[in-house]
């Protein structure tokens, strides 16, 4: 028998790229390609697949999702900053129908309140922040649940 695993799309958005010069004390001092190497390692581990995307341009990510179709089974995102006020994305992340986790590597709901709010939770089957690059396992975990249910 072929086992195909499913293809989860991990998602970052603007800033997300400056990893490792960002405030350590919220972000880590892993660089993004760093983080996407362990990430990778751990969706290896749980018998999924990735794909990695990032931009700091809000219409490639909204592009990008628009182009997800048949292409992962579930999504990962950490849009940064965008996560707070993006209609656009959230409306693109509605069109791919695709179940999808959010993830915070900082405890957004303890910083300032403008970042308590997020305008794609709601869409989501799952929400992680403040666990640090270890959030991303729970994150997969979650999706590799919502596959098998
Ligand atoms: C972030 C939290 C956001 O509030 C912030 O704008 C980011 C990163 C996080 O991973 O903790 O850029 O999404």
């Amino acid at each position: 028998m072929v086992r195909v695993r499913a293809r989860v799309e991990v998602m970052h958005g603007v800033n997300l790229d400056q990893l490792g010069r960002r405030d350590p004390a919220h972000y880590g001092h892993l660089t993004l390609t760093e983080l996407e190497l362990q990430i990778s390692e751990t969706a290896a581990e749980l018998g999924l697949e990735t794909r990695f995307f990032q931009t700091n341009h809000e219409g490639e990510f909204v592009e990008h999702l628009h182009q997800l179709e048949g292409l992962a089974e579930g999504i990962v995102l950490n849009p940064g900053a965008w996560t707070h006020y993006s209609y656009a994305i959230r409306d693109a992340l509605e069109l791919t129908g695709l179940p999808a986790v959010e993830v915070h590597l900082s405890d957004v709901d303890s910083r300032e309140p403008w970042r308590r709010e997020s305008v794609i939770g709601e869409l989501c089957v799952g929400r992680v922040a403040g666990k640090g690059p270890g959030g991303y396992r729970e994150a997969l975990d979650c999706l590799r649940k919502e596959f098998s249910r």
